[in-house]
């Protein structure tokens, strides 16, 4: 398996693209299953999540091509590619398939609103909390959806005509929940409203996208989304928003390492309350017209409390590398994870850098150490082995960190991007 091995004490300068966001290109590639007419996504991101998912829409029936460069675009630009489902040739999305990957489960909604039946397994992903899918069977159900779990599969199908309109109110935030619940809904007979929705970035983008389709929904970004069903869906031609949790990861990496970068194409909005919480721990953060400039030259890392919360609070997907940067914070801190309930294994791979950190059920405590110290370490979650390669960078000596395979679940050309802005980071082949 492929390790990385890098030498902190670099600054970072220069210039990173951010590119498109995995939670949003995931979604959007499964909304392609709603219609018969192409799908066109942008700045779809390089990642081994999206092409195990394109394994999985492929098993549907689904064609898929990448297209090639367009004149004028840059070489890091983003991948279009167009999603064509003519025809569902199969609504078993198997375990096989399904279990490396927990979003590949929301094909049930799309699948069932068309196809009006689903047979998919229950999902696997990273190991972050037993994270059940009992809001999105609740949904579905409340669409008149008949749910089985048949062998490890949850076998639904929809009433004889097709799914309902219906009021779903959830009884707590879930992005996966609502991204699907929201695609069932578009074909649906009459009105469904969905509360408690989640209101993350990539939900409007899914929104969007399904309103260039043909889609009826208001109420995009807020709590409440109303859709009212229409018989079929069309083609459309949708961008993936730029990646808020690489934009996030990147900007801590320089708060830890010092240096200046502009992070290209990045949307403050998207992260405002990470933004602003960098700024309290001292770093200096401008809004540009191409992006974010991220500086910290010299002041030290001031330490800040936070805690996790659904958008727009702030992101359980960047609570691993934010606890990395108050690591070096000049006193304590403290992190409340609220989100998932088993989301601190980095804890015991920062401690290998001489992070001091105690956990106490949801609650994290840090004290800051001047200085960590370059380790061998092991990469458990997408988010956690983000967290070890930006503490290596700003640690002394030599690290590694081994099993990455996550990284590149989530991270495009991760290695490339720091080193070109300075990083001494390299991978070693397994
Ligand atoms: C998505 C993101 C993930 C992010 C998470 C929270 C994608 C591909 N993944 O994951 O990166 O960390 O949102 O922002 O977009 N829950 C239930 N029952 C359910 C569904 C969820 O109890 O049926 C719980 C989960 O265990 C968790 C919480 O709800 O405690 C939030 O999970 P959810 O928002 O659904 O996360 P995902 O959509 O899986």
């Amino acid at each position: 398996m492929d390790r990385i091995r890098l030498v902190g004490g670099n600054p970072l300068n220069g210039d990173i693209v951010i590119s498109g966001a995995k939670n949003a290109a995931l979604p959007l590639m499964i909304a392609s299953l709603l219609t018969d007419e192409p799908l066109v996504l942008t700045n779809v991101p390089r990642l081994a999540d999206v092409k195990q998912l394109e394994r999985i829409l492929e098993n549907h029936g689904v064609d898929i091509a990448v297209h090639g460069r367009r004149r004028g675009e840059s070489d890091g630009v983003g991948q279009r590619m167009t999603f064509h489902a003519a025809d569902i040739v199969d609504t078993t999305a198997p375990y096989d398939l399904v279990s490396k990957m927990r979003a590949s489960f929301w094909v049930i909604g799309p699948l069932l609103a068309r196809c009006h039946e689903a047979r998919v397994s229950l999902p696997g992903g990273c190991a972050i909390g037993t994270r059940p899918v009992d809001l999105f069977l609740f949904g579905l159900k409340e669409l008149g959806a008949e749910i089985d779990i048949d062998e490890g599969y949850v076998v639904a199908r929809a009433p004889k005509g097709g799914l309902i309109g219906s009021r779903i109110v959830f009884p707590k935030v879930s992005v996966g929940a609502t991204h699907t619940l929201l695609m069932a809904a578009t074909l649906a007979k009459g009105t469904t409203v969905i509360e408690n929705a989640a209101q993350e970035p990539e939900i409007t983008n899914v929104a969007e996208c399904l309103v260039a389709m043909g889609a009826k929904i208001s109420g995009i970004g807020t709590r409440t989304l109303t859709i009212e069903g229409v018989e079929k869906l069309h083609g459309a031609s949708v961008e993936v928003i730029p990646d808020r949790i690489e934009t996030g990861t990147f900007a801590m990496a320089a708060a830890m390492t010092g240096g200046d970068v502009l992070l290209r194409g990045a949307r403050a909005e998207h992260l405002q309350s990470a933004l602003d919480i960098l700024a309290r721990t001292g770093v200096d953060l401008t809004t540009e017209a191409d992006g974010i400039r991220v500086k910290r030259n010299g002041n030290g890392i001031q330490p800040v409390d936070i805690e996790t919360h659904p958008f727009p609070g702030f992101p359980t997907d960047l609570q691993a590398q934010f606890m990395a940067l108050m690591t070096m914070s000049q006193g304590t801190s403290h992190v409340r994870e609220t989100i998932f309930e088993n989301r601190y294994m980095h804890v015991a791979e920062l401690a290998r850098f001489g992070a001091d950190i105690a956990v106490d059920g949801q609650v994290a405590t840090i004290q800051g150490k001047s200085q960590l110290k370059g380790a061998q370490v092991m990469a458990t979650d997408l988010r956690a082995s983000v967290s070890l390669v930006i503490a290596g960078l700003a640690a002394k000596g030599e690290t590694i960190v081994n099993r990455i395979y996550h990284l590149d679940r989530g991270f495009e050309r991760l290695e490339d991007k720091l080193s070109r802005c300075g990083a001494e980071i390299e991978r070693l082949a397994g």
